[in-house]
């Protein structure tokens, strides 16, 4: 059942206490961080996840709700007395290569879901951290950046598209020649590494599509941001043009095309077969 929660004013909250909690870490980036093991999507943890994630846990449970908790860092965790109430799927900070590199340019994903399923997402938001502000969507309610409505763009060619591609394929297999497909015939590409944010990018109009096709994204990275470009307007398939439901799972990856309309998006598959 969908909680009955305020999410939108939760979202806020979390932000102000995110950036409360990660101030700390900010300032103290360049000194030698302690080792803390890898989080459970598999990367190295550093103190700043960690703090943006105990943020988010301390905001819900202050709201009095139970859940479960689907994180990049500490996995699948139980909080409350009716932990199946609601699952929330959480990259504590997407673009952490970005933000320990001083790139001004990362953010936090929470969805929102009744079953631990992409699909069964009804609410959401990617906060972002360096412009202070939210993408969020509710289902069937439209998407949203900082309370104002957002759509995806109508753009119909690819010699006009800017595109966004994460071609990242360190430690990952991928055939590039599909990557360079994309460059070839779109008129600009661009990755600038947070991927949650770059989808809710697709949602607002700022670039026309996204594409990940290393199988290497983390349904925490992505289930919120998905949401927030369907409900703006956006199509979204795996690379063989079928609809995505995985479960959410921090180990769970896959391939996906956000595109901001039907006609782009047969485009951009059209590229992938030829
Ligand atoms: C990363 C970003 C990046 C993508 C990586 C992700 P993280 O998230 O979204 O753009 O290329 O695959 O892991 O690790 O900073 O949370
Ligand atoms: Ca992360």
């Amino acid at each position: 059942m969908k909680s009955k929660l305020n999410w939108q004013q939760l979202f806020c909250d979390c932000k102000i206490s995110i950036q409360a909690a990660i101030k700390h870490c900010l300032e103290t980036m360049h000194e030698p961080q302690p080792d803390l093991g890898r989080g459970a999507g598999g990367d190295l943890m550093k103190p700043i996840d960690v703090a943006a994630e105990n943020a988010i846990i301390e905001t819900l449970q202050k709201s009095g709700v139970s859940f479960t908790l689907i994180s990049e860092e500490s996995g699948i965790k139980e909080v409350g007395s009716t932990p199946k109430d609601c699952y929330l799927c959480v990259d504590p900070i997407d673009g952490t290569t970005n933000l320990t590199h001083g790139l001004p340019f990362y953010c936090s994903s929470i969805a929102i879901s009744d079953k631990p399923v992409l699909a069964a997402v009804y609410t959401g938001a990617v906060i972002d951290l360096v412009h202070d502000e939210i993408f969020s969507a509710y289902e069937g309610m439209g998407s949203y950046r900082d309370g104002r409505v957002i759509h995806t763009t109508n753009t119909q060619s690819l010699d006009e598209a800017v595109i966004g591609l994460d071609l990242n394929v360190y430690k990952a297999k991928m055939n590039l020649t599909i990557g360079a497909a994309f460059i070839e015939n779109t008129k600009h590409t661009r990755h600038f590494g947070a991927n949650a944010l770059e989808v809710s990018y697709v949602a607002a109009g700022l670039t026309d599509a996204f594409v990940d096709l290393r199988n290497k994204i983390r349904t925490t990275d992505i289930a919120a941001g998905f949401l927030i470009a369907k409900e703006a307007g956006a199509i979204i398939t795996d690379v063989d043009n079928k609809s995505i439901n995985v479960p959410l799972d921090p180990k769970q990856t896959l391939n996906f095309i956000a595109s901001a309309n039907e006609t782009l998006h047969k485009q951009l598959l059209g590229l992938i077969k030829s």
